[in-house]
């Protein structure tokens, strides 16, 4: 009997079997492989990419034991079991592992290696995203994605069946079009095997994000752009593209596609509507790029020289051998948009109400008498009861703000400061006055968690999952679980980053 795989006119897959036939939606994978694009990598921490496909989506390693799970869709083809995450991951810290690939040719997804640049671990490896930064649902069931943060980054250098040289390939990824930021690079597709910087057409990855460093689109972006080494590319010349849009759909489709002097970028919006082309045409008029020089490596999150500065949100994404017709491709954005990617909660434990003022007490044996204040901009532990002076009172407490970078988060203003809010710089958290940047805000931005020991909330930082408000000696920081500094420190990391809620002093 055949094996062949139909797709009928309504998108979906007609398995034929002797006696029995069920129709099950095809995914993007079953989509390239009908219009003769085969997905050569499939990656998603939300879904299955083949109506078929069963095995494990990521792997997850918890702070707790340093054991790992595999989580795997609820049934084939379908929505990851977000549930066997919370429950592995339940008052302890989760970083994600491996993200797997799910085309059968093993080209997984790890911890990317130093290269052109050193990742922030004492090895020099990138670090790995946390695994509660980006949660979603799709059709109404709980996932997360990839929450890449500055630093983080994923790649495989010895894939299998990637496009090398000139050969033809197509990728697409759906991506948090509101997560971004200016620097190098957060990418996904074919880089360098040795994670430096070979030249001109050693790369061909999606870009994402408001670098204007080479090229740039209409506005002031962010833009889907191309990473096609030593350069992002809107289009045909190095510099701008009019036609390639300021773009920022809180769920964005992005692809790019290229083969002999012929390549493309389309984009939309992954929870409605087709797609649309915002460049298609000929390599870049610039030495290098015609014919390509592609290598096959796969990146996610950063440049192909380990350029790790970049943030973004990766929820799915694969490369397939061959140019995919617009066709195919806009069939995927159809099975997209049928998965229903929304917006979920960002928080978990009790909640906080905006414009009240609450203090936080450390719950660490011996330090519980201790709340989170502030003296100038230094941020501390202090010895504060009722009787305490007003001054004190007021160090020691905090009016509750809808979050300045996502309004599903938090911020804390200062009561005897109005205007400044708690923010972390170099991971150290700080009182500083708002100063209306997008980083700043970025960095005041907390999401509050279930206290990891049981006890009250422990609160994240928004644009860091793998970081949390912490004491350590009597100071404050934004801390990871066994990270490179002290203050990351293993030890009574659960105790020192959970705290009781209660009105504030002041
Ligand atoms: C987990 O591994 C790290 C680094 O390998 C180590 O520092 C830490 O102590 C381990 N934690 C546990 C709970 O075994
Ligand atoms: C490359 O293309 C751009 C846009 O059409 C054009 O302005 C530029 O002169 C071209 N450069 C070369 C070297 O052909
Ligand atoms: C931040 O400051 C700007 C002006 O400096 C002001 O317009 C804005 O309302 C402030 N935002 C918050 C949340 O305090």
């Amino acid at each position: 009997m055949s094996s062949r795989l139909n797709l009928n006119r309504a998108g979906l897959l007609a398995v034929g079997l002797a006696a029995t036939s069920s129709l099950v939606a095809a995914g993007p994978c079953d989509i390239y492989s009908s219009g003769g694009t085969p997905c050569i990598a499939a990656h998603s921490t939300t879904r299955a990419l083949y109506s078929s496909y069963s095995g494990a989506l990521y792997q997850v390693k918890r702070g707790s034991d340093n054991t790992t799970t595999n989580i795997s869709p609820l049934s084939a083809g379908g929505v990851a079991n977000a549930a066997a995450q919370d429950t592995f991951c339940a008052r302890t810290t989760c970083l994600i592992t491996i993200i797997y690939d799910q085309s059968g040719r093993g080209n997984h997804l790890k911890q990317a290696p130093p290269g052109g640049f050193n990742g922030p671990e004492s090895n020099g490896y990138d670090n790995l995203a946390g695994a509660i930064g980006a949660p979603v649902t799709l059709n109404g069931q709980k996932a997360y994605g990839v929450f890449v943060s500055p630093g983080t980054g994923y790649s495989n250098n010895a894939a299998s069946g990637t496009a090398v040289n000139d050969e033809p390939e197509g990728m697409y990824a759906v991506l948090d079009g509101t997560h971004y930021n200016g620097a190098c690079c957060f990418d996904y597709g074919n880089a360098e095997v040795s994670s430096t910087d070979t030249g001109n057409g050693h790369m061909e990855a999606i870009y994402f994000g408001d670098n204007t460093v080479w090229g740039s689109g209409a506005g002031s972006g962010p833009w889907v752009m191309a990473d096609l080494e030593n350069g992002l590319f809107s289009g045909l010349s190095a510099s701008n593209n009019a036609g390639d849009p300021s773009i920022s759909y809180r769920f964005l489709t992005a692809i790019v596609k290229g083969t002999s002097n012929l390549w493309a970028i389309r984009g939309g919006n992954s929870a409605s509507g087709s797609l649309s082309t915002y460049y298609s045409g000929a390599r870049p008029n610039v030495s290098g790029y015609n014919p390509m020089s592609k290598e096959g490596a796969i990146i996610l999150g950063i440049g192909g020289d380990n350029s790790n500065g970049a943030q973004g949100t990766f929820y799915e994404g694969v490369m397939t051998s061959g140019y995919p017709s617009d066709a195919t491709e806009n069939s995927v954005q159809a099975n997209i948009v049928a998965a229903k990617y929304a917006t979920t909660s960002l928080t978990s434990g009790s909640a906080l109400t905006v414009g009240s003022s609450i203090s936080l007490r450390a719950t660490t044996s011996g330090y519980t008498t201790r709340y989170l204040a502030h003296t100038g901009t230094t941020v501390n532990t202090q010895v504060v009861t009722s009787s305490s002076a007003t001054t004190l009172k007021q160090q020691a407490s905090w009016t509750v703000r809808t979050g300045l970078a996502n309004s599903g988060c938090y911020s804390f203003e200062s009561v005897d400061t109005p205007g400044s809010y708690l923010r972390h710089n170099n991971f150290v958290l700080l009182l500083n006055a708002n100063d209306s940047t997008k980083q700043f805000n970025e960095d005041a931005t907390f999401c509050p968690q279930s206290g990891l020991n049981g006890q009250g909330l422990s609160i994240r930082s928004w644009n860091y999952p793998t970081r949390w408000f912490r004491h350590y000696t009597n100071l404050l920081y934004i801390a990871s679980n066994g990270g490179v500094h002290t203050f990351d420190a293993a030890t009574s990391f659960n105790d020192d980053v959970s705290w009781i809620v209660s009105t504030g002093f002041a």
